[in-house]
């Protein structure tokens, strides 16, 4: 059954149906940071096959139907309930995972081009480690406080704290873009040592929390205040 038209945003497809983002991750269609973008666009800029994107989509989306996994649909949700998963689930996540991966940095002698690689994901954590501060810390707290007092002086101050926030989200993304084309694609060289598997595993594991993790905050979060 076709449930899609084509003409959806890719963020409303990652909202509507949580449960296809593995699909949009595979084809690399970006749901987080072109969220304005409909589906048949980007697949045509991708240069892919619309039919068997959508194909895709369907099927996954059938399969939810039939086996009815437990989805929550965040769009739903209380502001304070997204803001405690967001810290509890990605923010925790983040952290222990960028621990890992700087372990097995250190653990692995480098060549190079894992030199260049370890540089970029050190800026690319000392960012994020900021981020989430300043995110628990100002902007969520600033969230919540408006969520119980709507009033326009609040929310001024939230929009303005939400545009640098949805800035650096924009800054991390493209650090992401660049690990993943040094890594082309988290595909590791042949050879690759049982430590360069593993780093690869958890870059990639990194790169789709943190889509994720943005589409929350851009997407779902934001668009609430
Ligand atoms: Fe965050
Ligand atoms: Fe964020």
């Amino acid at each position: 059954m076709n449930h899609i038209k084509g003409k959806e945003t890719l963020s409303e497809l990652a909202t509507v149906y949580p449960y296809i983002v593995d699909i949009l991750n595979q084809y690399r269609l970006d749901y987080t940071f072109n969220s304005e973008t409909t589906l048949k666009e980007a697949v045509e800029k991708a240069g892919l096959s619309y039919e068997k994107v959508n194909a895709d989509i369907n099927l996954a989306i059938d399969e939810y139907i039939v086996t009815k996994p437990e989805v929550i649909y965040w769009e739903n949700e209380p502001i304070h309930k997204i803001i405690d998963h967001i810290e509890t689930k990605h923010h925790r996540f983040m952290e222990k995972t960028m621990d890992e991966i700087l372990r097995l940095f250190h653990a692995m002698e480098l060549t190079p081009e894992l030199e260049s690689l370890e540089k970029l994901f050190g800026e690319l954590q000392a960012e994020i480690l900021t981020h989430q501060i300043k995110e628990e810390e100002e902007l969520f707290p600033l969230l919540k406080e408006y969520s119980g007092n709507r009033n326009s002086e609040l929310r001024k101050k939230c929009v303005s704290y939400m545009e640098k926030t949805m800035g650096e989200h924009e800054q991390a993304g493209q650090v992401l873009k660049n690990i993943n084309s040094m890594t082309d694609n988290f595909m590791p060289p042949v050879g690759a040592t049982a430590e360069l598997k593993k780093l690869y595993l958890k870059l990639n594991a990194l790169e789709k929390d943190t889509f994720l993790h943005i589409h929350m905050e851009n997407s779902i979060l934001f668009k609430m205040i």
